[in-house]
């Protein structure tokens, strides 16, 4: 069996043999690997108790499968052409031995101050390459890397570093972002108030603004690495060791920190970039995530480089200096495989056509989509204007959770079908439930997706709450893992995952719980209670409508202060990406009698349909749904 799938026939007798013999089959994938000593078992699993051991025994690094393995042959080939913001300014080409040696030195600091295997280093820096070699470097040394979204704000990242008492940050003394100057230094020693188990900062130079210093904990990245030598033993791993911990919201409480480990995760993130983007030795990849978000660490830095691929690393947004940006990028560095989100073709399709116009995109062969379902019309004009009707758009269905790719088509192999993420890939077991938890038979039907087997890159746990895990994913369809997906799937087998069936709320591709967002509300000293609900929106997919109660006896003065005022509360605790876009002051919520908000009603009345709110009888306070829909927004 070959780690490459060519053709329709070679899909399906690998899907095929995934399934009758899933351990030989990840045997084989897993032998592509460079790994020190092998594997005793490839798979000991208990759904129930949420427990999943691969490869175990088997020892590696999954920096040597990226970096070092690569040197002989291809040590001066680009790994990273970095773009950076500004479009005036050279781009840089960092090749696989540039990218190696910067590397080992930067894990050679982090080993200097005392990080080991095992230890947490929280990493907040922009889109800049240093990003993806402190990545590098934690894995290099078997520290667990927790990057965390530069556009989160200080208490968002406070509560990170906290969870998992994190020892070392990873910063730069600011960020640019369009046109914009951030100040990310200062949200981190914000941050820091707080958080006790941090011992030193390390800062990369970006912007050169002044930024003020710690003594004793603040460390210049620059000096630091001219004191250190070039040479970095990889720290032996065990394929079940930690690799790193993503942040995702949950429907309800603090952030999850899935803990990811490292051989399963290496081995399905390197054969899904192979298979989903049919990478080719001289191909130019480029994904225009962030590295904070897990596409950017599974398809930005590991699966490209386990594959000894060339990819774009982007510093700016698509917006910036126009909207031409992404289309010049792809003639500038004749990219083949494209990978963005709807939220950004939505805004950019909104724009003249002339701006891509501009632009020839000839080299373009693949092109991608992930985060939240993609519309048709979204789908057809990525398909027309940027594919020229002759790329093939994957559209990727997956999760923080599942740590790569589930769902998706291959290009040139699987047919087509426009908002439908087709079929599951090699090793995949998708099913869809219904709501007597029993699988649903046959096609043309629809349900809540789960997965029936586990896959080698799924999350091992919830950093320091394995209960938590289990309850979240495994209680509800005991045997499966619950993805919080609806779906449907067509005559053929095709998936369409239709959206969020829980508390979550998928606004541009950022996946937001409504509890930490209620909660960031209620610390408003005049706010009594509050709910958000998603609404569909033309360019985000879904924005935010808040609905919000004051505490009594407040005089509702200034309702467009006390607005501005609840997104900087937003703002402050998580990020401006999770502002609302409407907010409606409310007499009280509908609540039933045991005190649940009823926000299926919500939904609705946000979502402008007022036609039927179902059975309202366990409502405490029916009255009150009159008056909010009367005075919706
Ligand atoms: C949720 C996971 C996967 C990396 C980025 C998001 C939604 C993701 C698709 C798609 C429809 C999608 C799902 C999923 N989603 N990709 N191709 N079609 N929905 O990771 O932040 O963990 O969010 O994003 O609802 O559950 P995430």
């Amino acid at each position: 069996m070959s780690y490459n799938i060519n053709d329709q026939l070679d899909y399906q007798s690998s899907y095929e043999n995934s399934l009758n013999n899933p351990e030989e089959f990840w045997h084989a994938i897993a032998n592509n690997f460079w790994w020190k000593k092998p594997w005793e078992y490839v798979l000991k699993y208990s759904m129930s108790e949420a427990q999943f051991s691969w490869f175990k025994e088997g020892k590696t690094n999954i920096t040597v499968n990226c970096l070092d393995r690569h040197l002989e042959k291809k040590g001066s080939k680009t790994a990273f052409i970095f773009e950076p913001n500004d479009s005036g300014q050279d781009s840089e080409h960092i090749t696989y031995i540039d990218l190696y040696s910067r590397v080992c030195k930067l894990a050679n600091v982090l080993r200097k101050y005392g990080i080991k295997k095992g230890d947490r280093v929280c990493i907040y820096l922009p889109m800049i390459p240093e990003l993806t070699v402190s990545v590098l470097a934690c894995a290099r040394i078997g520290a667990i890397h927790s990057v965390v979204f530069a556009g989160f704000s200080s208490g968002a990242l406070a509560s990170r570093i906290d969870d998992c008492s994190a020892k070392l940050v990873i910063t730069s003394d600011g960020a640019f972002r369009g046109n914009k100057l951030i100040d990310l230094k200062s949200i981190v020693d914000e941050s820091l108030r707080s958080c006790s188990s941090v011992e030193k900062v390390l800062v990369v130079e970006r912007t050169f603004q002044n930024i003020s210093i710690v003594e004793g904990r603040d460390l210049l990245l620059r000096r630091e690495l001219d004191l250190v030598e070039e040479n970095c033993e990889p720290e032996l791993m065990d394929a079940e060791d930690p690799l790193f911990i993503l942040y995702t919201s949950g429907s309800t409480g603090k952030p999850k920190g899935m803990m990811h480990t490292t051989g399963g995760y290496m081995v399905y993130v390197g054969y899904t970039f192979q298979n989903v983007f049919q990478y080719r030795e001289n191909d130019i990849y480029w994904c225009t995530a962030d590295v904070g978000w897990i596409t950017g660490h599974s398809y930005i830095v590991y699966g490209p480089l386990l594959n000894g691929a060339t990819s774009v690393l982007f510093e700016g947004i698509p917006s910036f200096p126009d909207f031409g940006r992404f289309w010049e990028v792809i003639d500038k560095h004749k990219v083949t495989q494209f990978y963005t989100a709807p939220t950004a073709i939505r805004s950019l399709a909104k724009e003249s056509l002339s701006w891509v116009n501009k632009y020839s995109l000839t080299s373009l062969k693949i092109l991608g989509s992930v985060g939240e379902p993609i519309n048709d019309e979204a789908w057809t004009w990525y398909f027309e204007n940027i594919g020229k009707k002759n790329c093939p758009i994957v559209d990727t269905w997956w999760q923080t959770e599942t740590g790569g790719i589930l769902i998706s088509p291959l290009p040139g192999i699987t047919k087509l079908k426009p908002t439908f993420a087709t079929l599951p890939l090699p090793g995949v077991q998708p099913v869809l439930m219904d709501e007597n938890r029993r699988e649903v038979s046959g096609n043309d039907v629809s349900g809540n997706l789960c997965i029936k087997f586990p896959w080698p890159s799924i999350a091992r746990s919830i950093w320091g709450d394995h209960n938590r895990y289990k309850e979240t994913y495994f209680t509800a369809y005991p045997g499966y893992y619950f993805t919080g997906d609806g779906a449907m799937r067509d005559e053929e087998g095709n998936y369409r995952i239709t959206g969020r069936v829980d508390d979550v709320i998928i606004v541009s591709g950022h996946n937001l719980g409504t509890a930490p967002i209620e909660d960031a509300i209620n610390e408003h000293p005049l706010i009594a209670e509050s709910a958000v609900v998603g609404f569909p929106h033309d360019v985000k997919g879904n924005a935010l409508y808040g609905f919000v109660s004051f505490k009594d006896g407040v005089e509702n003065s200034d309702l467009k202060t006390l607005k501005n005022e609840i997104n900087q509360f937003i703002s402050g605790q998580i990020g401006p990406i999770a502002k609302l876009d409407k907010i409606q002051f409310v007499s009280s919520l509908p609540k039933t009698r045991s005190g649940k908000i009823m926000r299926r009603i919500l939904r609705k009345i946000a979502e402008g349909d007022f036609s039927n709110f179902g059975d309202i009888s366990t409502l405490l306070n029916p009255e009150v749904v009159e008056e909010i829909k009367n005075n919706s927004l």
